[in-house]
């Protein structure tokens, strides 16, 4: 006699509309009403509950109990002694070893019933859990990932992920197939927004011996390490003045303070930005006033800064945003005859191309930050102030040593705003490397978007960024959509990592007081907020890291990467 038994309607054990081609055998119990695609197998002793689901072709060894309203996808495989317990959601062509174990409560006691606390666990399709596995509930296990035998799982698995041990780590990747890969990327599965470690890893013998040099030569602040780097930044940025200061926030400061910012004086800049211009304005008891950005390319509208002109403005804070240089082309002359300075800032920008070549000469002064995360990313904070006025320069030397003229000899109000010569000697090493480090970044930009470009969007469905005459250096790839926190939810649970610069614009910033404009009032920076994404660019990342992010955002909007 055949062990299977064949379902059909008028079956005693239960009479849901089981497909012809099912087989349950005597032993197992099937609860009403539950659902079962063709072709399924469900061997001894099994329990399937109320309102649980299984797509096609699934098969059940011994002694597997499937919770009410479980859901399995087509063509699951689930062996013998799991029990899958409400809230657990197993995708297609997932396997699922002998003996797994999924919680259903995160913090069980035996004297409280927990059954309203049952936290949902997913396995995305294609999925393989080994033998004896432990799987807490509330975890995501990204598509194809691997789990080894034994593993207790007990956060997010990335797609494609093969993860081991108690608690599971991430050790390597697989391919659909299951194969484990030799990847050029470390076994971290993980893609990053930076992985500064890594970027400099090629130069990292050098950079120790500049640290070395550096103590040895007994000489820790300012000094030949910080000029020598002034120097050659001057000469990459083609700029007659350079000054290494201790960050681009205490530049902006600086750089303001330098063109005779005061209090009671205007100045215009993007509400769309990092705080630091506005908190320098306002530490100056200067105004900001905000205009609105370009929703193509997030930088202030230009064209509505020559309306925003009082005879109170003394200043413009144009920001580079993301790496590419603001068009100050229509602007730039008839500001210079308002008598108001132009002050840009760069932080974002080192390298970038802007209308009068590189940037750091096309206003009175520029101001750029070597925060870690910069095109010309430091080891700490560092920062600086170009300029092709040699009286900006002299003012802003003082101004980083306490505003003395000579030591001791106070002119002006100054600060401690010097910059390390470990910083300047590694800056250095680093500025020679920088080059191909945007080369690094612009291929990356390149390859998003023939990946992305590839296809036809809606408008609000996905943006790319656009990229204008002079080019982009891409510190940031930032795209747009109106579904970009689901987006970036998914993202994070293929273990892929993205940020949001920025959440909340300006203009709205408490930290405004009676300077903060309403709600609604800057309609595009509000609307920028609520939808940009920066992915991972920077250059320690792989065209392989590259290829999956965009396959990952190409399979949230339902489009297939493979085709
Ligand atoms: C646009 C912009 N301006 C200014 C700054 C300030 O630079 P730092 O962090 O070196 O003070 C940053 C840094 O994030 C920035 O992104």
């Amino acid at each position: 006699m055949s062990l299977f038994l064949q379902v059909t309607s008028d079956n005693s054990l239960s009479a849901p509309a089981f497909g012809p081609t099912n087989y349950v055998h005597p032993t197992a119990v099937l609860d009403q009403p539950v659902e079962l695609g063709h072709g399924c197998k469900i061997w001894h002793f099994c329990h399937i509950s109320v309102g649980a689901v299984l797509g096609s072709d699934c098969v059940l060894g011994q002694n597997v109990y499937v919770g009410k309203g479980v859901r399995l996808g087509a063509r699951v495989k689930v062996q013998n002694n799991v029990s899958l317990y409400s809230g657990v959601t197993l995708d297609d062509d997932v396997f699922i070893g002998p003996s797994v174990v999924f919680t259903n409560v995160k913090y069980p006691r035996a004297f409280i019933d927990q059954s309203q606390e049952f936290a949902p666990t997913r396995v995305q399709r294609g999925a393989t859990i080994g033998a004896n596995a432990t799987i807490n509930c509330g975890v995501t296990l990204g598509e194809y990932c691997f789990v080894g035998s034994g593993a207790v799982v007990v956060e997010d698995v990335p797609a494609f992920a093969l993860v081991v041990g108690n608690p599971a780590r991430v050790v390597g990747r697989v391919d659909t197939a299951g194969h484990p890969q030799k990847d050029e990327s470390p076994p971290c599965a993980t893609i990053k927004m930076l992985d500064l470690a890594r970027e400099n890893a090629p130069i990292a013998e050098q950079l120790k011996r500049a640290v070395d040099q550096v103590i040895t030569s007994g000489n820790y602040v300012l000094g030949p390490e910080v000029e020598g780097l002034e120097v050659a930044c001057a000469a990459y940025l083609d700029v007659p003045h350079a000054v290494g200061v201790s960050t681009g926030s205490d530049a902006l400061l600086m750089a303001l303070s330098a063109v005779g910012v005061g209090p009671g004086d205007e100045v215009i800049t993007s509400p769309f930005s990092f705080i630091a211009g506005v908190e320098a304005i306002l530490r100056l008891g200067a105004v900001p006033r905000f205009v609105d950005i370009s929703p193509r390319t997030y930088h202030v509208d230009v064209d509505a800064v020559l309306s925003c002109v009082t005879a109170r403005t003394k200043a413009f804070v144009p920001v580079h945003l993301f790496g590419q240089a603001v068009d100050l082309s229509a602007v730039r002359n008839k500001l210079k005859t308002l008598g108001i300075a132009i002050v840009e800032d760069a932080a974002q920008a080192f390298g970038a191309q802007g209308d009068t070549g590189p940037v750091g000469r096309g206003g009175a002064l520029a101001c750029f930050s070597f925060f870690p995360s910069k095109n010309l990313g430091g080891f700490g904070d560092g920062g600086l102030v170009t300029t092709s006025d040699i009286d900006h320069a002299t003012r802003v030397r003082q101004l980083r040593q306490h505003g003395a003229e000579r030591k001791y000899r106070h002119v002006q109000l100054g600060g401690n705003f010097r910059l390390d010569a470990v910083q300047a000697a590694l800056l250095a090493i680093k500025l020679r490397r920088l080059p191909q480090l945007l080369a690094i970044r612009r291929s990356h930009a390149q390859a998003y978007r023939s990946y992305l470009g590839a296809w036809a969007w809606e408008a609000d469905e996905l943006q790319l960024p656009a990229e204008g005459p002079y080019g982009h250096t891409y510190n940031q790839f930032v795209i747009a959509t109106s579904k970009r926190d689901q987006l970036m939810e998914h993202l994070r649970r293929q273990g892929i990592e993205t940020a949001i610069y920025y959440p909340e614009p300006l203009h709205v910033q408490p930290v405004l007081g009676r300077y903060a404009l309403a709600q609604g009032s800057l309609p595009q920076s509000e609307l920028a907020s609520k939808r940009v994404l920066a992915l991972p660019v920077h250059p320690a990342l792989t065209p392989s890291a590259i290829q999956r992010v965009a396959e990952e955002i190409l399979r949230f909007f339902g489009r297939n990467p493979g085709r």
